[in-house]
């Protein structure tokens, strides 16, 4: 049996074209495989950008929510915070920062790309890699699925984990990271790639009035509503293909090429297609998020127990190589 293992930072509250792109995927990866699967929250990685303890706690608190709400089925996945198992996180960290040379951390793509744009370039960015190698082969992972930005990280965590091996004997799986490179982007309400940084989301979460009102800015041309349109490059088209049946998008299409239907009429129904197919999320996320935090409390530590027993038993191999 292979383990599956990936880390998501608590970078805010997960929108649309997180969910599409990465949640639903990732959950429906994870519900096929009779592997075992282990997916937790970076937040010790967040803590390189974000400082306000209580916007990273809310942050953790709606990544873990969404997650759970989308259909994260933690009988089957073991789901974590890493804080919560910091300590064996950041111990195997300072091993492998003891192995790791400089210059492999100097040249990596996304600390150059880090420190060329943000003011606060702490060492915490620096040994970031390292954090992620531990994050991994500290569970003795196999697959890490990741992003294509991550690519050079999981060259990293391999590297890493043969050194160990080489320095102490074998100790680690030496993992492949999983890159996808499919590219479902998916359209923010401008057109441009939807993205928290771009402020062009939409948040699936939201109450019905505020959700109707972003829905109503999707970008749109100026073709009147009597003339035919073409839904090809339409925004609002492209979102309510993404999520709405098939049959239904067939009815959007002929309409917009029939003429007499307006881009106010698709929004109404880009609206109600989102309330729809996401209703069961919606209100998910409302109970772990905003009614009962306890829940979503207990379904971490259940996981953390878990990740701790495992990490505790790899730690002292660990330590046993080490003689410590
Ligand atoms: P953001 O751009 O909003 O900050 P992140 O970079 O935190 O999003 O991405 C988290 C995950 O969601 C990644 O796996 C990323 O590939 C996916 N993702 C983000 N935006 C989109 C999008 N517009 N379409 C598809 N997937 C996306
Ligand atoms: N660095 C990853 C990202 O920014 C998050 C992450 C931290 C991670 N530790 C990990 C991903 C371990 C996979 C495995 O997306």
């Amino acid at each position: 049996m292979s383990r599956i293992l990936t880390g998501i930072q608590s970078s805010g509250k997960p929108h649309l074209g997180n969910i599409l792109g990465a949640i639903l995927p990732a959950i429906q990866m994870s519900a096929q495989s009779g592997n075992e699967s282990f997916l937790f929250i970076a937040d010790l990685h967040s803590l390189t950008t974000i400082k306000d303890p209580a916007v990273l706690q809310e942050n953790t608190r709606a990544v873990a929510a969404a997650w759970l709400a989308c259909g994260l089925d933690t009988s089957r996945v073991t789901f974590y915070r890493q804080s919560q198992v910091a300590a064996y996180h950041t111990e195997l960290t300072w091993y492998l920062s003891c192995l790791t040379p400089y210059p492999m951390l100097a040249n990596a793509h996304s600390f150059k790309d880090k420190s060329d744009r943000l003011a606060d370039v702490n060492a915490g960015l620096f040994t970031y890699p390292v954090l992620m190698a531990a994050d991994i082969i500290l569970y003795d992972a196999h697959y890490v699925p990741v992003g294509k930005d991550q690519k050079q990280h999981l060259e990293m965590t391999r590297d890493m984990a043969e050194a160990f091996n080489r320095a102490y004997g074998e100790t680690f799986v030496v993992p492949e990271g999983v890159i996808d490179e499919r590219i479902m982007v998916i359209p923010g309400i401008d057109g441009q790639k939807m993205s928290k940084s771009y402020g062009n989301y939409i948040d699936i979460f939201q109450p019905e009035k505020e959700l109707q009102k972003v829905v109503k800015k999707v970008i749109s041309d100026s073709t009147p509503l009597e003339a035919p349109k073409d839904p090809t490059n339409d925004v609002t088209f492209k979102l309510y293909s993404l999520i709405a049946p098939a049959a239904d998008v067939e009815t959007m299409r002929q309409n917009y090429l029939a003429g007499g239907y307006g881009y106010g009429h698709a929004k109404q129904a880009l609206f109600e297609a989102l309330k729809t197919r996401f209703a069961k999320e919606r209100e998910l996320f409302d109970y772990y998020y905003h009614q009962n935090p306890a829940a979503l409390e207990q379904k971490l530590q259940e996981g953390e127990e878990k990740a701790r027993a495992i990490a505790a038993q790899k730690m002292n191999e660990v330590r046993g190589k080490l003689r410590f």
